[in-house]
């Protein structure tokens, strides 16, 4: 077993032995980081319940491996360039061994306010290198962290802190996203209005706007730090306790709490990492997500960490001040390793290449696209104008529950193919079924994507509700893990991701569940009832298309688009604002109420060539009112 895979053949052996033997093959991997106790058993699972444990017996602390673990040989390299909102602003960089005083300072501060192990901590901050101290504290003192994008508005920020049951909520006072300055303690002092079981408050001084601070309850950062002792023992936790939980949507109303432990995420976060980028000491990697996603967690804060990697920490956006800000980075830090979404891509895409070409972005070696399919457009340019035909590019399919990159070439090893995710990593075992659940072996196929066997970083549960973990991932198909994606295997045996095939749209890389956005719009006094459904978008790669049903027929249509708009953006927050919004007098509905999406789904596509038998709607007349009203041109 070799712990990074240098060349093609090696991949197969290790792809072959992790199958053979997976116990072995990931006992050997675990073997390289820090324990305070060895594990008894590496794996027990099945998936019917399901219940899946790595590594069970052991104990460790995932910070040892990300900090105290480097500090004799690594301690004086860089942990993090950290590139403010405006880079007119003093950029910082923080070493491996001020990173692990500040982890520890911070995790004094935790205990100072009585946070246990097992407690929930949510954490709602801009990218700023604290969001990192605060995260790695957590894991330090053994509670469990849930950082909630500091995009999402004060009720959905609300509702996660109340279904994790969260004591303790970690802030800031403001926060600078391009020409914006946006009031973070403001939105979380109005979730708190709804969150009595919040006690405190820790707010980090980020923009020196004013706040109000809530005698007894809220805590700057700033001053309980500058008292905490730089000593700190890490507590140690069991291999299957709860490192997160990372709320994402689903089909259904509510989004849900993923819960990954501590072990098996450890390993696959490091093993994935390494692999799929095949970083060496002397790189620089910078990925753009945000902290609040799964991304953030798995490749900015813990993979590059426990493989002691420099990386690059960037609090604005691609745009600002102008669309050249990504390249200009890359050419300041000399990127070597360069990570992104296909809608930042096709973003920058259609800005032009008067600013791609003034940089030089000589520094690449490796470019990685996640979160939705990419377009070969999209894949052409990105290699093209950014790689200059010289970087091969990773594009890395995984999901929230899965916890790192399961299927994605490995950076220079695994050949590349546009808009292909490639080849299984190793200890993945990817099948493709059809609708009944039969498996599609061979090549050349085409269906529904499941794994048929746990790999360590694999979901646990969803926080307070494992019968939902079970319903929604475990129970469509009989000891399957079923992703939600569609997808076909070419006749190089090549895994193609081709997006979901249930009621979740990817808008912009962000998955957002149908029936979320209609409860979010259900909401607004104008509507009685909407449905939603996606439909392709230039730039997003989906768009939100709303159609809603008016409380009063004769109100202005614009009226209406802005209330709802005001309404979503208040109960999700911006990303979830649709992108067409078509009032109508009644929806495509089956006689037992049913609406049929795939009607909605042909309009917002501007396709109604076929669509299919409408015989069974309740009124068949509805569906020619809405074609009439439709927002994008219609064929057929
Ligand atoms: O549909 C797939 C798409 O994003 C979904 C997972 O979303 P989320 O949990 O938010 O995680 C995003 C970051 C890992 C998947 O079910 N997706 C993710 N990566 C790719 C992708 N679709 C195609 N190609 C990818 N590389």
């Amino acid at each position: 077993m070799v712990y990074k895979i240098n060349n093609l053949q090696e991949y197969q052996r290790e792809y072959a032995a992790s199958v053979e033997n997976p116990e072995a093959f990931w006992a050997k991997q675990a073997e390289r980081f820090q324990w305070k106790k060895k594990w008894d058993c590496v794996l027990d699972w099945n998936f019917s319940e399901p219940d899946v444990k790595w590594f069970f017996g052991g104990k460790l602390n995932i910070t040892e491996n990300c900090l105290d673990r480097h500090l004799l040989n690594k301690g004086d390299k860089i942990a993090f360039y950290w590139e403010p909102n405006d880079s007119a602003e003093a950029r910082r960089s923080i070493t491996y061994r001020e990173l692990h005083t500040e982890v520890c300072k911070f995790s004094n501060v935790l205990k100072s306010l009585g946070v246990k192990k097992g407690e929930r901590i949510c954490i709602y901050m801009p990218m700023i290198p604290e969001v990192v101290v605060a995260v790695l504290a957590c894991a330090r003192v053994g509670a469990i962290h849930s950082v909630v994008f500091a995009g999402f508005s004060a009720s959905s920020l609300s509702d996660r802190i109340n279904d994790a049951k969260a004591d303790l909520v970690i802030t800031s006072d403001g926060s600078f996203r391009g020409n914006k300055t946006i009031a973070i303690k403001d939105i979380v002092d109005e979730a708190l209005e709804n969150s009595p079981g919040v006690k405190n408050v820790v707010v980090y001084k980020r923009t020196s706007q004013p706040v109000t601070m809530k005698p007894g309850r809220d805590l700057w950062w700033n001053e309980l730090i500058e008292k905490a002792s730089p000593e700190h023992e890490a507590e140690p936790v069991e291999s299957e306790d709860p490192l997160f939980i990372l709320y994402t949507s689903g089909s259904t109303g509510k989004p849900k709490g993923v819960v990954h432990t501590t072990a098996g995420y450890m390993v696959f976060a490091e093993y994935s990492f390494t692999n799929v980028f095949q970083c060496n000491e002397d790189s620089i990697y910078w990925s753009t997500a945000d902290i609040g996603w799964i991304t953030g967690h798995s490749y900015i804060v813990y993979g590059p960490l426990l493989a002691g990697v420099t990386s690059v920490l960037f609090e604005g956006i691609p745009t600002y001040p102008n669309p050249g800000r990504f390249w200009d980075v890359v050419d300041k830090y000399r990127v070597t390793h360069f990570y992104t979404a296909p809608t930042a891509i096709r973003a920058l895409m259609a800005c032009g290449l008067e600013y791609v070409t003034p940089y030089k972005l000589d520094s690449l070696q490796v470019l990685g696209s996640v979160g939705e399919p990419i377009n070969e457009e999209a894949w052409h340019w990105y290699d093209d104008h950014v790689g200059k035909n010289k970087c091969p590019i990773v594009d890395t399919w995984w999901q929230t529950e899965t916890g790192g990159i399961l299927i994605s070439p490995l950076a220079g090893i695994t050949k590349t193919k546009p808009s292909y995710a490639t080849l299984p990593l190793p200890g993945v075992q990817p099948v493709i079924v059809d609708s009944e659940g039969n498996e599609l072996k061979g090549n050349n196929v085409e269906g529904n994507l499941c794994i048929k066997f746990p790999w360590p970083s694999i979901i646990r549960t969803t926080y307070g509700d494992h019968e939902r973990c079970r319903q929604t991932y475990f129970s469509t198909y009989k000891n399957l893990y079923f992703t939600g994606d569609g997808c076909r295997r070419d006749e190089d045996g090549y895994y193609r991701i081709l997006g979901r095939v249930d009621d979740v749209i990817n808008v912009s890389g962000h998955r957002m569940g149908t029936a979320e956005v209609e409860n979010a719009i259900n909401e607004d006094e104008t509507v009685i009832e909407s449905a939603v459904v996606g439909f392709p978008h230039d730039i997003k790669g989906q768009g939100i298309y709303a159609f809603v049903i008016c409380e009063d027929p004769e109100l202005d249509h614009e009226t209406v688009r802005q209330s709802v708009l005001a309404t979503v953006t208040r109960i999700i927050g911006p990303i979830a604002k649709p992108d067409k919004i078509q009032v109508v007098r009644g929806l495509p509905k089956t006689r037992s109420g049913k609406i049929m999406r795939r009607i909605l789904r042909k309009v917002a596509e501007g396709d109604v060539s076929n669509l299919g038998d409408i015989s069974t709607l309740l009124d068949p007349g509805v569906v020619e009112e809405i074609k009439k009203g439709a927002l994008v041109p219609l064929k057929g």
